[in-house]
C-alpha cells in the first residue's frame, strides 16, 4: 500500500506529464504552495529549459523554484499564463476546493486568477463528497479579527486564530470549523463580503479545471464540467 508521500509524488509526476508537453518556450507557469507542489518543483528542475519562467504563490515556493534554477517573475510583469499547478486541502467531485492549510491562499487565488487553467494535484485523502471537514482558512486584516470572527460565528462557524502565524502579506489566518459548505460558491461570496476578510480559502467561484488524484489504483483525472 503506497504511503501518502508516495501518492503525493505520483500526483506531482502526473502534473509534469500533463502540463510540460503543452508548455511553449515563451510560457510562464504559475506554481502553488505546499508539500505536493514542493515535489512538483523538484521534478520541474529537469525541464527548466522548456518554459520561460514561473510565477510563485509564496516565498516558500519562490525559494524552492530559485534553488532549482528556475527564474521567478513578479506577477505584475506577467499579463497571462496558460497553467497554474497547486495542491489542495480538500477537493470535491465538482473540483471546488478548500486551500490555505499552508497559509498561502491569498497569493494562490491571485496567481490562479491570471491563469487559463488550474491543475490541482492531490492524493486521494483530499477527495471528499462535501467540503468542510478541513477547517476553512480565511486570511484577515489583523485589526478585524474579532469583527470577522463574530460574523463567522453568526454563519455557524467556530473560528480559531492560527496562533503565531503571519502570512506573506502580513495578514492573520482564522481556521473555521463547523461550517456547512454544500453550496461552496455562494458561501465563498458571503465570506468575501465580510469587511476585514482578505481572502477566503474556498476556491469554488473559480475552482480547478483539472484534478490529478493519486490513489492506490493509480492517478485519476477529473475535469470540471462547464
Ligand atoms: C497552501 O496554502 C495550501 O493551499 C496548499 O495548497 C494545501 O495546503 C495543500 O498542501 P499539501 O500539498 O502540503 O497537502
Amino acid at each position: 500500500m503506497p504511503t501518502q508521500d508516495q501518492l503525493k509524488q505520483q500526483a506531482a509526476q502526473a502534473a509534469i506529464e500533463h502540463v510540460l508537453p503543452l508548455l511553449r518556450p515563451e510560457d510562464v507557469l504559475g506554481v502553488g504552495t505546499g508539500s505536493t507542489v514542493d515535489l512538483f518543483i523538484d521534478r520541474l528542475a529537469a525541464h527548466r529549459g522548456d518554459f520561460r519562467a514561473a510565477v510563485s504563490s509564496s516565498e516558500r515556493s519562490t525559494r524552492r523554484l530559485r534553488a532549482a534554477g528556475i527564474e521567478v517573475l513578479d506577477l505584475n510583469e506577467v499579463p497571462a499564463m496558460a497553467w497554474y499547478v497547486d495542491g489542495a486541502d480538500e477537493i470535491d467531485g465538482a473540483l471546488n476546493m478548500i486551500k490555505g492549510g499552508g497559509g498561502a491562499l491569498t497569493r494562490e487565488k491571485i496567481v490562479a486568477s491570471v491563469a487559463d487553467r488550474f491543475v490541482c494535484i492531490v492524493d486521494e485523502s483530499k477527495l471528499v463528497d462535501c467540503l468542510g471537514r478541513f477547517p476553512l482558512p480565511i486570511e484577515i486584516i489583523p485589526l478585524a479579527r474579532e469583527a470577522v470572527a463574530r460574523a463567522l460565528r453568526q454563519l455557524g462557524g467556530q473560528p480559531v486564530l492560527r496562533e503565531g502565524f503571519v502570512t506573506d502579506n502580513g495578514g492573520h489566518i482564522l481556521d473555521v470549523a463547523g461550517l456547512t459548505l454544500d453550496e461552496p460558491a455562494q458561501f465563498e461570496a458571503v465570506i468575501n463580503n465580510i469587511p476585514g476578510v482578505v481572502c477566503c480559502g474556498l476556491f469554488a467561484i473559480s475552482g480547478a479545471d483539472v484534478a490529478l488524484i493519486a490513489g492506490r489504483e493509480g492517478v485519476r483525472t477529473l475535469r470540471r464540467a462547464w
